[in-house]
This record gives structure tokens, sequence and C-alpha cells, in this order.
């Protein structure tokens, strides 16, 4: 731990903060393997190829906070660090992002702090990704408390390009020559057009088996919230 906070007067703060963080981690992880459940359940199939979840190290912490200007305290660090507690979606298509987003938006509970879409608006880099800044009620025994959680959305090709940008950016210590961002944005390119292609693929195939099956799948879904409905008196599934 950085001498920083292994030094700082309030090691139970410290402690109480990182607590509500990894709450936070679980209960959001616990909504996105529910709507990843339902979603199979629904379309056939598991939008999200994975979930990782990550607590940002003490270092990392101190060293965002000093890169920004903020003197190092728990305070600043709860104020001003938005990306504590992070997820990672990993996602099929493109298409599985907006779906996702729309469906975390959705959550009664879940407060919508920021977006970034940098899939519409790449970053000069070239990465591209999805960002939602949340928060989420922590109930404690005698108080609730709001933990924000940095949900990063991507599909498997995005999270290729930026698992090796970032080596490679890492090793330079952002003083990459030219002509190695250049090819890093090249090859953002070309993953955006395999995605592209996986994409309409995919639609060729759903369009392709719902001809031979005669199942339309959003008939399918449209026909579950109504027997859901049915059953819980119309207050579960408002769409
Ligand atoms: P950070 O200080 O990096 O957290 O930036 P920010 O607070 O302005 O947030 P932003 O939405 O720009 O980026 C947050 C996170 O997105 C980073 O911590 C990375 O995980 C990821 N990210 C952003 N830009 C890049 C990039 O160019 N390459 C890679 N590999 N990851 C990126
Ligand atoms: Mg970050």
């Amino acid at each position: 731990m950085n001498d920083a906070i292994r030094n700082y007067e309030d090691v139970d703060s410290w402690k109480t903060v990182i607590f509500l963080y990894n709450a936070a981690l679980k209960e959001v992880g616990t909504k996105l393997e529910i709507l990843n459940d339902e979603f199979q359940h629904v379309h056939k199939y598991n939008p999200i190829e994975h979930i990782k979840t990550r607590i940002k190290t003490p270092e990392s912490i101190v060293k965002k906070l000093k890169r920004n200007g903020h003197e190092v305290s728990i305070e600043n660090m709860v104020r001003y660090i938005n990306d504590i507690a992070g997820v990672r979606l990993i996602c099929s298509f493109t298409s599985d992002i907006y779906r996702l987003a729309e469906m975390i938006g959705n959550q009664s509970d879940l407060k919508v702090m920021t977006i970034k879409d940098y899939i519409k608006n790449p970053k000069e880099s070239g990465y591209k990704s999805y960002h939602m800044l949340v928060s989420v009620p922590i109930f404690l025994s005698d108080s609730v408390v709001d933990t924000k959680v940095e949900i990063q959305i991507r599909t498997i090709a995005m999270d290729f390009w930026a698992s090796l940008e970032h080596k490679i950016y890492y090793k330079f210590e952002g003083n990459a020559p030219d002509y190695i961002s250049r090819d890093l944005r090249e090859c953002a390119q070309m993953v955006s057009e395999l995605d592209d292609k996986m994409l309409s693929l995919n639609e060729a195939i759903q369009a392709c088996l719902e001809e031979q099956n005669g199942i339309d799948y959003v008939e399918e879904r449209n026909r579950m919230s109504s027997v859901a409905n049915g059953l819980i008196g119309g207050s579960y599934i408002k769409k």
C-alpha cells in the first residue's frame, strides 16, 4: 500500500470506503448477471461474453489524485476519482452494448451520473468503448450510501484493441513514436470493420433462422412480459 495511505491518519475511513466500493461492485455485478440471464432466456443467447470487476489499487488512486492536482485524502478520493470501482462488460456485438446500456439505465435503483460514448465519438487514440458512471445505494445497518461505479461496455474486438494498446502505450509512457500511434489507429479502424461485419453476419443469420423456424423473438419477448405481468399484477415489467 502506498505510504500516503499507510500513514494516513484515518486508516479506518480508508477501509470503510474500500468496503463500500466492494459492496457496490457486488451489487452491480449481480444486477448485470441477472440482466444477462434474462437476455439468454428471451433472446436465446448471452450478450455478455464476460464481466470483469476490479478495485483501483491504492497506488493508482494516489497517482491519479496527484496527477489531477488534488491533495491525497479520503474525501478527495471519493469526490474526484470516479473509477475506484470498475466493471467491464465484454459483449459479442455493438448492438448488445446499446441494449445493455439501456437496460442498465432502466434499473430504477441505479442513478446514471454520466455517459461517455466513445463508440460514436472515438478517442484520438482510436479507443472505442461505452462508459457509464452510475451510483448504487448501499444499504448499511444504519444508513444508505450512494457509491460510484464506472461501467465500461465493449465488444470483444474493442477489448482486444484496448488491452494491447494499453500495454504498448504503457511501455512508451505516453511518448509513443508517431508511426506507432498511427498504426494503432489503423488497427482500431480494422477492429471496427470486423465488428461491423460480425454484426451484419449475425443479423443475416438471425433473419435466416427466423424464416426457417417461424419464431419472432420480439413477439416472444412481448409474450413473456405479458405472462409475467399477469402473474405479478402488472407491476413487474413496465415495457
Ligand atoms: P482516466 O483518468 O483515464 O480515468 O480518464 P477520464 O476520467 O477522463 O475517463 P475516460 O472516460 O477518458 O477514460 C476512463 C478509462 O477508459 C481509462 O481508465 C481506461 O480504462 C479507458 N481508456 C480511455 N482512453 C483509453 C485509450 O486511449 N486506450 C485504452 N487502452 N484505454 C482507454
Ligand atoms: Mg480510469
